[in-house]
């Protein structure tokens, strides 16, 4: 019997409704495969603690997290208690630095039943590699002078370990997929660290010989996401770019309810932790309305992660079975309701 511990952090907002619908899911999985258990244990960590604490998890937080074999994070963020950056840094980015989570994926592909904004969307499936740790996000620089003399100085950082690493994951995967990385770089506008990134693709795609490649400029790669996006198999990109790309590739999915996402530890040392893309929604909290399909899709890249694919790939079969009869939640033009979607889920799971 494999015994997975994770921790659940529902956080704020519709992130207490869709987390305990995943699990559920994730319940009924064990159930059915009787080799895998899994034990949730919960914790209340959320902008509501903040006030009653004035913090957003105790001071022994991360040591609390640290021997769990994942941690499950539904959204955090509820700006009428508390300002969004103090409570994303205090719990959300807190976690995913402390615990090297050094990259970040997130796949889009066309689900059956979801109708997707573009007039073409073809059968594309894609996943984003997104180097999660450095880059353009990084707080070296500084500012001097004020007024009409006022200068800012923002600089990006690049290691050989950070960006080998990154690469090399996305490589990795696609040997697992359809055997094609498309770099996305900038290396004709932006002058040291894209030329470097390109160099250090080109090594890495050596040790790969049976793997395809291309590299792409942001700019041309943005607009093929949307002329082209069934082109595509693995894309690899820094902080930035892949932040940006990846909100891209939620849209041309059909809602951002629906998009998964994982933040991987890749030394072993900590936890990966598994999250939808979406925040908290404040607009349609308590309505019974969120779509849960984002949180049990990262569910499904949870059970990839733990090895358990064939699994994940039965779980996401059902989910589009699902939409593809029309269970759908209002942000895809469906009447049904959070649980009702989710039982339908977990019917279907029982009954294969
Ligand atoms: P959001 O993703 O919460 O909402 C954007 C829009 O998408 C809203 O109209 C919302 O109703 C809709 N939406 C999102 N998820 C949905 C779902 N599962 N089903 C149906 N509709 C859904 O982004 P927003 O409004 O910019 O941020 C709200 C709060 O969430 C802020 O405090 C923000 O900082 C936080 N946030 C947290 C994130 C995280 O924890 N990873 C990510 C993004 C935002
Ligand atoms: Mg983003």
């Amino acid at each position: 019997m494999k015994k997975l511990r994770i921790a659940n952090i529902p956080g704020d907002g519709i992130g207490k409704e869709v987390v305990p619908a995943a699990t559920a899911v994730l319940k009924t999985i064990s159930e059915i495969h009787g080799g895998l258990n899994f034990e949730f244990t919960d914790f209340p960590w959320s902008c509501e603690y903040y006030l009653e604490h004035g913090e957003m998890m105790p001071k022994d937080g991360l040591e609390r997290l640290r021997d769990f074999d994942a941690i499950f994070l539904g959204a955090v963020g509820n700006i009428k208690l508390v300002p969004d950056h103090i409570s994303l840094w205090g719990l959300l980015i807190k976690i995913r630095r402390e615990f090297e989570q050094v990259i970040n994926i997130r796949p889009a592909k066309v689900i059956k039943g979801v109708k997707s904004p573009l007039l073409n969307p073809k059968d594309f499936d894609l996943i984003v590699v997104r180097e999660n740790s450095e880059g353009e996000y990084s707080s070296v620089g500084g500012k001097i002078y004020q007024g009409e003399d006022e200068i800012v100085i923002q600089n990006s950082i690049f290691s050989r370990k950070g960006t080998e690493r990154a690469i090399r994951y996305a490589f990795e995967l696609a040997s697992k997929r359809g055997k094609h990385v498309t770099s996305a770089t900038k290396s004709n506008g932006i002058f040291h660290s894209m030329p470097f990134w390109d160099g250090v693709f080109k090594e890495v795609s050596n040790d790969f010989p049976d793997i395809n490649t291309d590299s792409q400029h942001i700019d041309a790669l943005s607009a093929f996401f949307v002329t082209h996006p069934d082109k595509f198999d693995v894309i690899v990109a820094s902080n930035l770019f892949g932040d940006i790309l990846t909100d891209l590739g939620a849209a041309i999915m059909g809602s951002i309810g629906i998009a998964p996402a994982a933040n991987i530890n890749v030394n072993g040392k900590y936890p990966s932790m598994f999250e939808p893309v979406h925040g908290s929604a404040p607009d349609i909290i308590g309505k019974g309305i969120a779509n849960p399909i984002g949180q049990i899709w990262t569910a499904k890249m949870m059970l990839d992660h733990f090895g358990e694919e064939e699994l994940g790939t039965v779980l996401l079969n059902v989910i589009e079975s699902v939409t593809s009869d029309g269970f759908l939640t209002p942000d895809l033009g469906g009447l049904y309701t959070t649980k009702e979607v989710t039982e339908k889920i977990i019917n279907r799971l029982k009954n294969k």
